[in-house]
């Protein structure tokens, strides 16, 4: 497949590192920049035979059979709307709309032209998520109680995320997308997000968007799912998830600490991560960026998904639900109190129930805890099923 990129900007060249990357059947061919200066100098970059400052030319240009959006939030929608238009497949980085109507226009486009629109959340396909999402279904953990994740950094590299009408609101839209989705898949996309309660500040930037936020998204099984989310943090990138279950655990720390540790005194220079505020000190350099924050993984699904006729693991209606969500989450920051999440057409379970599984230890107690003491004393501490009594018993 020959694939168009719009935009020529942080998020494009990460993209277009990705798939010209390693040895792809697909192949970069065109980019649109709104300055052909920079379109030009994308293009000598990687090789492609076409730019333009035209979007339009870029997308229906005949030989293009995959657009792949790397524009502004506020531009997504138009950009969605001339794919659906040329009968053009499209792939949207995140977040997919400024608010769930957005999303929800861009859904119905792309459905009623028949195309595929695939969600670019890349942190929905790192090699530490696949792995830990395959252990969450294989039952490793049990039922997920509990998905926590956090994207905290100081802040992003381009105006336009500073103004709210451009980019649709601060850390929440911009970073709170990625740690919707984490713990939504860690959960299951099957269970409905119900509420949101969520607390937001602007603490430091002098913007009208919020720059540190926290969350909380209940789900109709009872699960929660949490998200914190920083423009204020100091000292790179952080990206975290935790998922509790009640037969195990996760923690993953994706970027500062895994492993990779360099002292510098900084004479040499040089890059070292994404968002690093340093190369001086203690440093903690990523081996592979494009693979270790699932691009590679992400673009491979993507293809795979237009051959085979089938949907990618992320599609434009989870970037509906991530939008959703926000949206409560900006209702909720703004009420102070749980408020719902609207979404059109849910298309998963509609179980109501809240999972709960005693463990029965007999006829007469349920098991609360088997316990071992230092000393190596053992005891068992039941519930009466019909008394309610808490009882201990030494074994
Ligand atoms: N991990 C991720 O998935 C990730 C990371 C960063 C950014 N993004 C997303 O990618 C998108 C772009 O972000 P970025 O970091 O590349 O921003 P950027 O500012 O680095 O690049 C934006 C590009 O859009 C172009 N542009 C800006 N205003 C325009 C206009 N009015 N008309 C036409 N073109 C215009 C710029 O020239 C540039 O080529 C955003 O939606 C952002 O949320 C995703």
């Amino acid at each position: 497949m020959k694939i168009a990129m719009l935009g020529s900007g942080f998020i494009a060249r990460f993209y277009a590192d990705s798939l010209i990357g390693h040895r792809r059947l697909d192949t970069l061919h065109a980019v649109y920049s709104r300055d052909i200066a920079k379109a030009k100098i994308f293009a000598n970059d990687y090789k492609l035979p076409v730019y333009s400052d035209d979007m339009h030319e870029v997308v229906n240009h005949p030989e293009v059979d995959v657009v792949v959006i790397s524009l502004p939030n506020d531009l997504h929608l138009a950009a969605v709307a001339a794919c659906a238009k040329a009968g053009k497949h499209v792939l949207c980085t995140k977040p997919l709309g400024r608010t769930a109507a957005e999303a929800k226009q861009m859904l119905d486009m792309v459905e009623q032209a028949g195309v595929m629109g695939g969600y670019l959340e890349d942190l929905c396909y790192t090699p530490k998520f696949n792995k830990s999402l395959a252990s969450v279904k294989a039952g490793a953990l049990g039922r997920i109680l509990w998905a926590k994740s956090r994207e905290a950094h100081p802040g992003p590299h381009s105006n336009w995320f500073w103004d709210k009408e451009q980019s649709g609101g601060g850390c929440i839209v911009d970073l709170g997308c990625h740690c919707i989705e984490i713990a939504r898949s860690y959960i299951g996309k099957d269970i409905k997000p119900v509420e949101v309660m969520c607390w937001a500040a602007t603490q430091v930037h002098p913007i009208d968007a919020e720059d540190n936020a926290i969350g909380m998204v209940k789900y109709a099984n009872g699960a929660i799912g949490q998200f914190e989310v920083s423009w204020c943090f100091r000292g790179g990138m952080d990206l975290r998830d935790e998922v509790m279950g009640t037969e195990g655990t996760i923690w993953i720390n994706n970027f500062l600490r895994t492993g990779f540790d360099m002292f510098s005194t900084g004479k040499g220079g040089g890059y070292v991560a994404e968002k690093a505020e340093s190369s001086q000190g203690w440093l903690f350099p990523v081996g592979d960026e494009v693979n270790e924050l699932g691009y590679n993984h992400m673009f491979t699904d993507m293809f795979e998904a237009i051959e085979q006729n089938r949907p990618p693991a992320e599609t434009f209606y989870d970037g509906y639900v991530v939008n959703a969500i926000i949206d409560a989450a900006y209702a909720s920051a703004k009420s102070g109190i749980w408020e719902p999440v609207k979404i059109e057409d849910w298309r998963g379970s509609t179980q109501t129930k809240i999972a709960t599984d005693f463990a029965s230890f007999d006829e007469q107690y349920y098991l609360i805890k088997e316990e071992i003491l230092p000393h190596g004393e053992r005891k068992l501490i039941l519930k009466d099923k019909t008394t309610g009594e808490v009882v201990v018993r030494d074994i």
